[in-house]
């Protein structure tokens, strides 16, 4: 496996590779790895004939500078997790913010009303974040096809709007949540969390399974409410939001019958550190 830092260097070995008609497959991550994106890494590795994991942690789609500042960092870790994974043509690709940005970036993106609802209402500016360096990231690594988790289902939903806006010929592959044994979402962010605030953590994921089973019994509103009172009344997590969205257009349903997708989404806030979660619901059986 090679590791780059620069994007010429990275270019020119890709180069290489599709000059040879190969198929590149694409993992962008932020780093502090775990299994999550080694599912992702696997999946890739069985669907292409190379692939690509970028490590950059992107500080324009923080909104928060203690998030940005506390976010995991560990390469060692991180290399040592892909050794085991990646082959010899295989690639790491660790940018500097200065490779990256090497001058402010304003460019704004328009992605309506995915970018307005939940993550984007309680963290402006983070899908312009996202779309940016994501359009930089396809447009160096240009990939066959890039993987990412349902864990951040709206991220991918901008993602796909992104590569029709900007034209990229990108297969988006997305791969489904990797939990831990208690059902809590693995997330890089996990690592934060202080062992009293770990072990109620794994509420988040039994209350939106169990809402989620139970929509032939209540409205949506009756279960966000119930929701939101089970996790906070345990005084260590605090329910930003809990929604239940379309799959498509992650707009909220106040009735049932308004789709035949729904999710149900949630960011919970436990200590320090933010979760976030999300839960197909089945469909409704009595409509
Ligand atoms: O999901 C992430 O880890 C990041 O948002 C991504 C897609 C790598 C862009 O920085």
């Amino acid at each position: 496996m090679k590791i780059f830092e620069t994007i010429s260097s990275t270019q020119d070995h890709i180069q290489s590779l599709t000059d040879k008609h190969l198929r590149i497959g694409f993992v962008p991550t932020m780093g502090a790895l775990h299994e999550g994106h080694l599912s992702l890494v696997r999946r890739a590795l069985r669907e292409n004939d190379h692939v690509v994991v970028s490590i950059f942690v992107n500080p324009v789609q923080f909104n928060n500078p203690d998030d940005l500042k506390n976010y995991p960092r560990d390469l060692t870790a991180d290399v040592q997790l892909l050794e085991p994974l990646l082959k010899d043509d295989d690639i790491i690709f660790v940018p500097s913010v200065a490779e990256m940005y090497p001058k402010p970036e304003t460019h704004q993106y328009d992605f309506g009303s995915l970018a307005t609802v939940m993550e984007g209402r309680f963290r402006p500016g983070h899908f312009n974040g996202v779309g940016i360096v994501v359009n930089k990231l396809f447009r160096i690594v240009k990939p066959h096809a890039a993987y990412f988790g349902e864990k951040d289902f709206q991220q991918l939903a901008i993602i796909h709007r992104l590569i029709v806006i900007e034209q990229l010929p990108v297969q988006i592959v997305p791969c489904e949540i990797v939990r831990e044994y208690d059902g809590l979402a693995m997330s890089s962010r996990n690592v934060r969390l202080t062992p009293e605030h770990r072990s109620f953590a794994p509420m988040i994921y039994q209350a939106i399974t169990h809402a989620a089973a139970n929509i032939d019994l209540e409205t949506p509103e009756e279960l966000k409410m119930i929701i939101v009172k089970t996790l906070n009344r345990i005084g260590l997590l605090e329910v930003e939001y809990v929604e239940f969205a379309d799959e498509t257009t992650l707009q909220p349903v106040i009735a049932w019958n308004e789709s035949d997708h729904i999710r149900c989404f949630i960011a919970v806030q436990a200590g320090d550190v933010r979760l976030i979660d999300n839960v197909p619901c089945p469909k409704q059986l009595s409509l």
